[in-house]
């Protein structure tokens, strides 16, 4: 398939053009590089052995975007552009709606009047809230997100459904990611947060790398067997493999459909700092910190629809993918940066 691939400089659409690419598919990437650098799609391009047709745009950008669509024709647009930092979506929901709501309300517009109808769509456990139920099924209802960011991603899903019941020529996907972590073998690709990050594996990463004295656990007064926060982790080369196999809800023009990506395995904060140091042999130095505000107790997937119903299944553990993430940060101590 042809399949234009928005936010594809990004941390899991880089590791999706390779997979897509292995798998004999032609991708073109747009991305306006808010937060991502060029040199992800050129290691991606090193990666894969091709030339990668890339645009820089913001997909608000109706004007550029019909350029794109009048130099290529697409079978499938693949949407992972958006802005993701949920403390900064809390200072700036302006900022957040405007970009992600905006943003792909341009992008399904462009689509159809393309005759596009046919996208996938990275949403996001986030969406469960505080889940009703652990595993969480599709069938779990969605839940009240806390910050302006899981808005954005209950919202368009919810946009994208009625626009799916008002025309069924529409083939629609949704992806909810639980926590996406890992980095391709080759180490030359990863996750390359701006400032000090928020999510644990790059904090975790750069406490070992020597940029951060010592990780801070947030609560240990969880009801889980260890007291810690329970969470999905799921390497990206797992992930950006569940969007190749989407791509058959697609050819097969099979509506709208939900999937969890996860490993179904849950793992604590505690855990996988020892995971990690069992895996790479660093010490991770942690001091035990009062909660996140936002944060649930536990959260992790039931994948078996996926795997039912796309013949997806993750394939790697925690080990490989405290290995792997290593590996990036180690050879990359500044990510993407010059
Ligand atoms: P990322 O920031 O690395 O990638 C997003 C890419 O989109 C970036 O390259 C950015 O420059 C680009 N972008 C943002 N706004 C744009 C715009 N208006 N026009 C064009 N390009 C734009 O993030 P990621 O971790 O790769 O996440 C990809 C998608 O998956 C996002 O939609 C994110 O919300 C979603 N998601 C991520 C996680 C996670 O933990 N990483 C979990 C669930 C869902
Ligand atoms: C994991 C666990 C923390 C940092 C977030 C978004 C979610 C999704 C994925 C996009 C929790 C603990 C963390 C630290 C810690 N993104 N922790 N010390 O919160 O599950 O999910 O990213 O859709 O929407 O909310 O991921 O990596 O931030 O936290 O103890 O320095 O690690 O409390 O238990 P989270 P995370």
């Amino acid at each position: 398939m042809n399949i234009l691939v928005a936010g594809g400089a990004g941390y899991i659409g880089s590791h999706t053009v390779i997979e897509l690419i292995k798998a004999g598919h032609d991708v073109v990437i747009v991305d306006n590089l808010s937060n991502s650098s060029m040199i992800a799609v050129k290691r991606t391009e090193q990666i894969t052995g091709k030339q990668i047709p890339f645009y820089e745009a913001d997909i608000r950008d109706r004007e550029k975007m019909e350029t794109i669509f009048s130099a290529h024709k697409f079978d499938c647009c693949i949407h992972f552009a958006g802005l993701k930092a949920v403390g900064e979506s809390v200072a700036l929901p302006w900022e957040y709606y405007d970009n992600n709501i905006n943003g792909t309300l341009v992008l399904l517009d462009v689509l159809r009047k393309n005759g596009c109808k046919n996208i996938i769509f990275s949403s996001s456990a986030t969406v469960y809230g505080t889940p009703a139920i652990v595993p969480i099924t599709e069938e779990c209802p969605k839940g009240q997100c806390t910050n302006p960011y899981g808005q954005t991603k209950s919202m368009l899903e919810q946009i994208m459904t009625d626009m799916y019941h008002a025309d069924n020529e529409w083939n629609m996907v949704f992806l909810r990611y639980f926590n996406p972590i890992g980095a391709h073998s080759s180490g030359i690709i990863g996750e390359s947060p701006n400032g000090i990050p928020n999510n644990l594996m790059p904090y975790i990463t750069q406490v070992a790398v020597g940029k951060l004295k010592e990780l801070g656990v947030f609560g240990n007064d969880y009801d889980t067997p260890d007291g810690t926060g329970v969470r999905d982790y799921i390497h990206v080369v797992d992930l950006a493999d569940g969007h190749v196999k989407a791509l058959k809800v697609i050819e097969n023009k099979g509506g709208l459909a939900v999937y969890n990506l996860g490993t179904g395995q849950g793992c604590s904060v505690l855990e996988l700092v020892k995971a990690f140091e069992e895996a790479n042999g660093v010490k991770i130095p942690y001091v035990i910190k009062p909660r996140r505000a936002g944060d649930v107790a536990s959260c992790y997937s039931d994948p078996s629809k996926a795997e039912r119903e796309l013949g997806w299944k993750a394939k790697y553990g925690i080990l490989d993918m405290c290995r792997d993430s290593w590996r990036w940060q180690k050879n990359n101590p500044r990510g993407f940066e010059e």
